[in-house]
């Protein structure tokens, strides 16, 4: 097996960046293929915390190659800020261990203003983005009129096309939005040199990836965001603005189909979701504090994009089967099996009461979960390494989670640090 694809199957911030640190240790390269700098990949070795928002979460073993795909946006203002925090962290990010596709699109700080203009505009219909320009920038793409990473090896193309850009958002905030323009003249000299800098990473990831891949290295597609948020096939329109499903780890890195692959979901074993948009098993009552926390953890359930308190429930077995089934995901990673320990007891929802008649993704209309109920543990398990040695109860919960969704789950999270993990079989 060379390409291991790795994706969150849920609303995001399943602990994709602690397992994609964790399955990196044999890796050659880790590839992130879609989204921005809307997510946050936390990761916790001892004491050290690494908080990504575009790097792949492998950069932190010493002998990986960072890949950033052509299906990604990226701000360059957050993307050198990074490779710094990384730097101050004993981490070099240079341009041989970070190479960033050609044709990956730029986010502008008229992207960012975009979007926080149009959410404002919706009021209550907004979509809880994370106002970091991720919509805007993939319409850009969309309406082929954005900028790619080529464009920064020549400045003076660049400068052009970067006009031309702002001037036209400059145009929809005045007379659409009825804001500030941009100051022109300061964005293109911060951007002039943002591409200085980072032109020595931009790189043909596809043939990179494809000379790997032919000569046996090992490959991780890193996902991001999660299949709910899939904008074809999440809870559209409360959704990103990119494909979150495992094929699109193939488009988004310049990839054909490989004839070797692995596929690995991550899961929480509860539901979060930041942001609007239908969440059937959500809760409002005692259990969504404890499952949420105070926010005195590092893991309490708080985005580590934006800090907004991430709405909870029970795990959705429904929409968990089906994204599996569609993503053709092969083993399962369980995360946050911690926190569930202290209640009396757990659900998971195994059907919905009144179905959409076309698929459990269509989520217009209320649907009614019904839930299975699993004794709770009181036991902290946070240090516990070996299968045998959970509690009954919480063997009983992930033996049913791997029965009904019917793929192995071959890893449990126990905690937020690398080593707190059981590997099963
Ligand atoms: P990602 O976006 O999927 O990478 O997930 P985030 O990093 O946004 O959110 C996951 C949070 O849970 C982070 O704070 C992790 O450190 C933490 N975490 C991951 N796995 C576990 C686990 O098994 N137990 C606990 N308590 N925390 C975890
Ligand atoms: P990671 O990779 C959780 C959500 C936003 C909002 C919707 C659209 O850390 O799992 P956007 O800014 O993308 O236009 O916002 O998508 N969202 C995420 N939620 N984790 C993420 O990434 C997310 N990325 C986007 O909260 O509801
Ligand atoms: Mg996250």
């Amino acid at each position: 097996m060379t390409l291991q694809i790795i994706i969150g199957t849920q609303w995001g911030d399943e602990g994709k960046g602690r397992f994609v640190d964790l399955l990196s240790a044999d890796a050659d390269y880790v590839a992130r293929f879609s989204g921005g700098d809307n997510a946050g990949h936390t990761i916790r070795i001892e004491d050290k915390i690494y908080k990504l928002h575009l790097i792949p979460s492998g950069i932190i073993y010493p002998n990986t190659i960072g890949i950033m795909g052509n299906g990604m946006v990226i701000n360059p203002e957050v993307l050198l800020r990074e490779i710094e925090e990384l730097r101050q962290g004993g981490i070099a990010v240079t341009p041989d261990r970070l190479k960033v596709s050609y044709m990956a699109h730029m986010i502008t700080p008229a992207h960012r203003l975009m979007d926080k203009a149009k959410e404002i505009k919706l009021g209550n219909a907004k979509l809880g983005t994370t106002g970091r320009g991720i919509g805007p920038a993939y319409s850009d793409k969309a309406r082929r009129v954005g900028l790619v990473y080529k464009d920064i090896l020549n400045a003076e193309l660049f400068e052009e096309k970067l006009r031309t850009l702002l001037a036209e958002k400059n145009e929809f905030f005045e007379k659409i939005y009825g804001i500030e323009p941009l100051d022109v003249e300061s964005v293109v000299e911060e951007f002039l040199g943002y591409a200085r800098t980072l032109a020595p990473y931009v790189a043909d990831i596809s043939e990179v990836l494809r000379t790997a891949l032919l000569s046996g290295k090992k490959v991780i597609a890193e996902g991001a965001q999660g299949a709910l948020l899939d904008t074809d096939y999440g809870t559209y329109p409360y959704v990103t603005s990119s494909s979150c499903m495992a094929s699109n780890a193939l488009l988004g890195l310049g990839i054909g189909i490989p004839k070797d692959f692995d596929i690995v979901g991550i899961a929480k074993v509860f539901q979060t979701r930041v942001g609007e948009g239908p969440f059937p098993t959500e809760l409002f009552d005692r259990s969504a504090g404890l499952l949420r926390g105070d926010g005195s953890q590092q893991w309490d359930e708080f985005g580590t994009t934006t800090g907004r308190p991430r709405r909870v429930g029970w795990l959705d077995g429904v929409l968990l089967k089906k994204i599996v089934e569609m993503n053709n995901i092969s083993r399962l990673a369980l995360t946050k099996l911690d926190v569930l320990s202290g209640f009396d007891e757990v659900k998971i929802c195994v059907e919905y009461a009144k179905p959409s008649e076309i698929s459990p993704l269509v989520l217009d209309n209320p649907v009614e979960p019904v839930y299975r109920t699993f004794k709770g543990w009181k036991q902290d398990i946070m240090q516990i390494t070996q299968w045998d040695d959970l509690p009954a109860e919480a063997k009983e919960y992930v033996s049913f989670i791997q029965e009904f969704i019917g793929v192995p789950v071959k890893w449990i999270s126990v905690g937020p640090e690398r080593n707190q993990i059981i590997i099963n079989g």
